[in-house]
Formats: structure tokens, sequence, C-alpha cells
């Protein structure tokens, strides 16, 4: 079963060492990652591909619509590991133009328990309500909405105390936030970047 995927293992496999004899040997020693991913799980939205890194280069975080709930074990895990173990320079919280969580926290249908997922969003649509609605194209509104989630999960990233208690020893991390679009591959930086307490403040 799945000899398709098994074929195209043994062929990459390959090419890696072709091009690098040692390439696996040396993953499997270290890891050492200087960034962490926190984006979509969208299937388009290739994390190390998007920013060419290779296998060892980015330690990914991926859920529906790129969330940093403050209360989500599994993204707090990868947070502290990120932070306290592999040490981290860097933080990305990457969403995606078109993306279909946004989309679906707020129109109106009911799915089940995706629903609470988003919630979040919605809390960040109602907050910004009238800037979305002036935005007068629904696609406009949704990309908007796109960029303010990500802003916000900018803010739940920098205010976590993971990342105060690192800022507080002394320790270089940035959180960035960027909008990746699927229509030309491109990411936009949104220059949200906070790297100091001091800074969290100006995050919607
Ligand atoms: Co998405």
């Amino acid at each position: 079963m799945l000899d398709h995927l098994k074929t195209n293992n043994r062929a990459w496999a390959a090419r890696k060492i072709a091009a690098d004899a040692r390439f696996f040997q040396r993953l499997e020693n270290q890891q050492a990652p200087e960034y962490l991913w926190i984006g979509c799980s969208d299937s388009r939205v290739p994390a190390n591909e998007i920013v060419g890194l290779d296998p060892g280069e980015l330690f990914v975080h991926r859920n529906v619509a790129n969330l940093a709930p403050p209360q989500d074990s599994n993204y707090l895990s990868v947070l502290q590991f990120a932070i306290d173990v592999l040490r981290v320079k860097h933080i990305l919280v990457v969403g995606h133009y078109g993306c279909g969580g946004i989309a679906a926290a707020v129109d109106g249908k009911r799915r089940g328990l995706v629903d609470h997922w988003l919630h979040p969003i919605r809390e960040v649509a109602h907050e910004q309500r009238a800037a979305l609605d002036a935005l007068g194209d629904p696609k406009a509104r949704l990309d908007r909405l796109c960029e303010l989630n990500v802003i916000r999960q900018v803010r739940n990233v920098a205010s976590d105390i993971f990342v105060q208690e690192a800022w507080a020893r002394g320790q270089d991390l940035s959180v960035h936030g960027w909008v990746y679009s699927l229509s030309n591959g491109l990411v936009n930086d949104l220059a949200v970047t906070t790297s100091r307490l001091e800074e969290i403040e100006r995050l919607g």
C-alpha cells in the first residue's frame, strides 16, 4: 500500500545522500533549529519549503488556522521545548490568505468541534468589527482577518510566560507575524516583530 509514497521516500533519501553523504548521520545526532514555525495545517502551506530550509532547521507546530491558544497543552509543550531546550531565536507565526479556518470561523455555519477551536478568531472579528466592515469586499475582509488573527497569535506567544521568562533571563528571542499568499508563494511580513516585553502593548 502507498507504494508511490515509499518510492518517493527512497528517491528523496538517495538524493539527500548523493548531495551530502553524512546528511542523515548529522541530523541523527542533533537537531539545532533556530526557528519555530507556528502555521496552519493547510496542505498548501509547506513550512520548510516556503522558507527554503532543510530538515533540522525548522521546528514546526501546525494546527487549523495557526492558533496559539494559551490553554492548549500541545502548543505550549512545543513552545516550551523550542525555547528552553532548542533555544530557538525566532518564532514565526505564519497565517495564509484564503485560510479555510478563518472563513469557517465567521460564516455562521455549524460544524461541530472545530467551531470551538475557531472561537478565538470570532473574538478577533468581533473586536475589530468596525474596521472589517469598512472593507466592502468580502475577500478583503477575510484577508484582513487572516492578518488580524496572526497579530493576535503573536500577542499570545509574546505574552506567554515561557517567552517572558526567556526575555527576563536575557535570552535572544523574537516573535514575528507573517501571512503567506497562496496565489504567488510569497510571505507578507506584518511588521509586528516583538523582542521585548515592552513591545507587546502595541499588538492589537
Ligand atoms: Co488555513
